[in-house]
């Protein structure tokens, strides 16, 4: 079977960008038809400046809004990425793959080291390095598909490269991932700035809406959204981002077309509301599973701890047949201590390893 694995960063609250871009194909067609991971990828929280404790609360609301969102781990393994080693081990392994040149072309890191500077702040080096950990997220399980937003497009091409440049130097030891863009709404703009994306991390509350924001709320930001000057309702991502926002929005919501829905439509008010209002309802059973599941954390708790063995139980292999293939001498267990890699494998051995993961 297909292995798809996709991760979301506790940095915030999650979006309706998350969701509509990601999450929700998540739970309504890859957990059915793959071998799914979802991961709460918490070390790239650590990236950029982040107090400790609000981490670890985000991390455990993304998990339980995963599962309110319906992934079920009977379908899929949800787990957390600081709790499987591998994706650290892996990682470095990638770094010595990987040039700076190509991590200096990142879309992602100019734009936000860009920002930090702009600030007076500085740049962490794991921003820098990151797409090589998210690289190692995808690679350690032998992932053939991430499905991801638009804005992750090149750093699933990076992992690509890394994978194809690793085997061809050192033999075959990854597969070769390709990234799955969602259809409609692949990329949520804000609400207030229709230029940029609706991120979790930006500031900038009233351009976005929350997973867990009330009715009330929700519906005041769309209906405060942005629109452009003019006033029939076209859609046109260049020209009119305001509206052309809302009518992919809508039309995520409702399983339109936002071409057609525009047609639908004599003036932004009315479209606004009823934009607002087919959010309120996508958001609904989500927000009613997250209440249900916050009564029970050691539920939530339990899906954590049996997602990381079974990730762990994945990855393991395959990093390991990585070490070995890209020359470090393996461990010999004398003690029976757990090195399951075994000492006496000459090289490669990936692709063993690689299929026995799978
Ligand atoms: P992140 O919030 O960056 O951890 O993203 C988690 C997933 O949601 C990734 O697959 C992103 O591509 C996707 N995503 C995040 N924000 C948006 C957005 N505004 N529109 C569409 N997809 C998004
Ligand atoms: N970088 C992704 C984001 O910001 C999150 C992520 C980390 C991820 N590792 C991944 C997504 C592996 C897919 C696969 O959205």
């Amino acid at each position: 079977m297909e292995r798809v694995f996709s991760g979301v960063k506790p940095t915030g609250h999650l979006t309706l960008g998350n969701y509509l871009g990601a999450v929700r194909r998540w739970a309504e067609v890859d957990q059915h038809r793959a071998d799914a991971l979802f991961c709460i990828v918490d070390l790239h929280a650590l990236t950029v400046d982040h107090d400790p404790g609000r981490v670890r609360r985000l991390s455990r609301q993304a998990a339980t809004l995963l599962l309110a969102s319906g992934l079920d781990p009977r379908l899929c393994t949800v787990f957390v990425q600081s709790h499987v080693d591998e994706h650290a081990r892996l990682s470095y392994l990638l770094e010595c793959v990987a040039t700076d040149g190509e991590m200096r072309r990142m879309i992602q890191y100019r734009e936000k080291a860009a920002r930090q500077r702009a600030r007076g702040g500085s740049v962490r080096l794991s921003l820098l390095t990151y797409p090589v950990l998210m690289a190692a997220d995808i690679l350690a399980y032998g992932t053939d598909r991430v499905p991801v937003g638009d804005d992750q497009t090149q750093h699933v091409e990076l992992a690509r490269d890394l994978a194809a440049r690793f085997n061809q130097r050192y033999g075959q030891a990854f597969v070769v991932p390709r990234a799955a863009k969602a259809g409609v709404a692949a990329r949520v703009m804000n609400l207030q700035d229709p230029r940029s994306k609706m991120g979790k991390s930006d500031d900038s509350g009233p351009g976005i809406v929350y997973l867990l924001d009330e009715p009330d709320v929700v519906r005041r930001k769309v209906m405060r959204a942005v629109t452009d000057s003019g006033r029939e309702v076209v859609y046109d991502r260049e020209r009119r981002p305001g509206v052309a926002n809302l009518l992919e929005i809508l039309a995520a919501c409702t399983g339109g077309n936002p071409e057609a829905l525009s047609g639908v439509y004599e003036t932004y008010g009315a479209l606004k509301k009823d934009t607002a209002e087919a959010v309120v309802e996508v958001l609904r059973p989500v927000q009613d599973r997250h209440r249900e599941l916050c009564a029970d954390p050691a539920y939530v708790e339990g899906v954590l701890r049996d997602g990381a063995a079974r990730a762990r139980g994945m990855a393991r292999p395959v990093v390991d047949a990585a070490y070995r293939a890209i020359g470090l001498l393996p461990q010999v267990s004398g003690d029976g201590d757990g090195d399951e890699g075994g000492g006496s494998v000459e090289g490669g051995g990936g692709l063993g390893a690689l299929n026995a993961a799978r």
